[in-house]
């Protein structure tokens, strides 16, 4: 027996070692931890119950089988984040480039379907060189074994995704199809063909950084939902997020015990919204004195800043926030706005996550570009995810809700539960200025003439009371109230039970 443990240890030791001292310099001096340091750091201390230690690949050609690092280039299992179960792979780029074989998508499939039949969420440490090239097909069958459950685990447990390495060619689209992905600055990229393959086809000189580093896709592309100065950053607020989600859909967010009291009041909030309906305010101000001890989990901060989405928490549970920002194109609807919080919202729903929307925009922003790219189906994304979202919906217009943008905000009529107005809220077609110049086309020359019409449009409509006489808006609060109002909105909402219409699955314009 004695023995047989020694060689147990021996095993062990040969996994845990990797591919080898000299590739977890190399590992290091990159400014890279490994695959188990990784795990170390995102796991609550000693939860860590490793599977799949033994597993080795199964390919023979180009000497292969005179290679066989125990692992595989993976290391998977399960462990806890702040008490709570999570399903955990992590990719060993020091083993055989993180490349993935056969045996290796194995070891990743065997943990996304244990986290699938016990509800927990699974968490992809991405460091790969792609698919393990002296295996050809078996390692694409491989990539598409785990693409497969990406898309059934998909809206059953949160799947996230950190890319602390290289990510490349249809490797990519496995973290595409998770809830979330991070990435390192500097030691990451992720592109589908590399600055080579993009010289030979387009002549375009470019480097792997701006091509598919961090920066690229926090700002440019929107691919990604965060990055992060190093791996312990990243790992840590990875923590963070976890936080904030249920394990799986059949569970309700987690609730963490808070100080602050739901009757506290802000009276700053009585002068954020200026004077001048056309100065902007910063909304994220509104957002911190409103949610619990002013922790908000931004998410895609740096891309279509026009719209905020992030988590916070109210009375301890979690809430997602979806906010015009009328600091960037005065809050407009756009294109990648409508994507970005689209998406939220359906993560929202998926995850029983209350959605608290703060309105204050002024349309959709006009263009050819706009048009062009469709923004007639990605506006839609918005609206269709807002109106099939059953989760509890509270919404509070500060300012301008003009025109299709209104309603699109999570308005009554797309089943809004509870809609508050500010007393500086504009509910109408149109501003007062674009109005007039419409219904008066041509008759009005005179300025004063014009100036006079447009404040007698404003009296009429720009103001919360005529949305309020129809009941389209539930009350008109007072600012400094916000935060009382909304608590109280989802403490009525906790059991909210509503279903959409059976379906095979919706066809959301795509
Ligand atoms: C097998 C691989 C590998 C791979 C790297 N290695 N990628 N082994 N299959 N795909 C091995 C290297 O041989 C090397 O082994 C070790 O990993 C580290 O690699 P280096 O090249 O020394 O590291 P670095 O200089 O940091 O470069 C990293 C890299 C480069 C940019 C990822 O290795 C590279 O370009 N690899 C090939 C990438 C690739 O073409 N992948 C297939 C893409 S197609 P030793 O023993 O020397 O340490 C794809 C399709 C997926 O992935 C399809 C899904 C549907």
């Amino acid at each position: 027996m004695q023995d047989i443990i020694r060689q147990l240890e021996g095993k062990r030791a040969r996994a845990r070692a990797g591919g080898g001292e000299r590739r977890v310099k190399a590992q290091h001096e990159k400014g890279k931890l490994t695959a188990r340091e990784r795990i170390q750091l995102l796991l609550d201390p000693d939860s860590f119950e490793e599977w799949d230690m033994f597993v080795e690949h199964r390919c023979t050609d180009f000497g292969m089988d005179a290679q066989r690092i125990p692992g595989d280039g993976v290391v998977t299992g399960y462990g806890t984040i702040n008490g709570r179960l999570v399903f955990v792979f992590s990719q060993d780029f020091t083993v055989f480039g993180g490349s993935l074989s056969e045996a290796h998508a194995e070891k990743i499939c065997k943990i996304m379907d244990q986290a699938m039949k016990v509800g927990a969420p699974v968490i992809g440490l991405n460091d790969s060189g792609g698919a393990r090239i002296q295996e050809g097909v078996a390692s694409l069958a491989g990539y598409a074994e785990v693409f497969q459950r990406n898309v059934l685990a998909s809206g059953v447990v949160p799947q996230v995704s950190l890319i602390m390495g290289p990510c490349a060619g249809g490797a990519v689209y496995s973290p595409a199809m998770t809830d979330f992905i991070f990435m390192v600055e500097d030691s990451s990229y992720m592109f589908v063909t590399g600055p080579d393959v993009v010289k030979t086809v387009t002549h375009e000189t470019v480097t792997q950084e701006e091509l598919g580093g961090a920066v690229t896709h926090t700002t440019r592309s929107g691919v990604a939902d965060l990055a992060f100065a190093n791996d312990v950053e990243a790992l840590l607020q990875l923590r963070r997020l976890i936080d904030f989600l249920p394990s799986s859909n059949k569970q309700k967010p987690p609730v963490r015990p808070t100080s602050d009291s739901a009757d506290r009041e802000e009276p700053s909030l009585e002068t954020l919204v200026p004077a001048n309906p056309n100065k902007p305010y910063d909304m994220k101000e509104l957002i911190e004195k409103v949610v619990d001890e002013g922790d908000f989990y931004e998410l895609q901060p740096n891309y279509a800043r026009n719209i905020v989405t992030g988590f916070a928490r109210m009375e301890g549970s979690t809430i997602g926030i979806v906010a015009n920002q009328p600091m960037v194109l005065a809050g407009c609807l756009d294109i990648d706005s409508s994507r970005k919080a689209a998406r939220f919202v359906r993560f929202c729903d998926c995850f029983n996550i209350p959605i608290v929307t703060f309105v204050d925009v002024p349309g959709f922003l006009p263009g050819t570009a706009q048009e062009y790219g469709a923004i007639i189906k990605h506006g839609a994304k918005l609206l269709y995810a807002f109106a099939e979202a059953t989760v509890p919906k509270v919404t509070v217009i500060t300012r301008k809700a003009y025109g299709g943008a209104y309603d699109v905000m999570s308005s009554k009529h797309i089943r809004g539960d509870v809609n508050f107005a500010w007393p500086s809220a504009e509910i109408a077609v149109m501003g007062p200025k674009g109005a007039v110049e419409i219904i008066f086309r041509g008759d009005l020359k005179d300025p004063k003439a014009i100036e006079a019409r447009t404040e007698e449009y404003r009296e009429k409509f720009a103001n919360p009371f005529v949305a309020g006489h129809r009941g389209f808006i539930d009350d008109v609060i007072s600012p400094r109230a916000t935060r009382r109002r909304i608590c109280r909105s989802l403490a009525m909402l906790r059991d909210k039970a509503l279903e959409n219409p059976w379906k095979k699955h919706d066809n959301i314009p795509l």
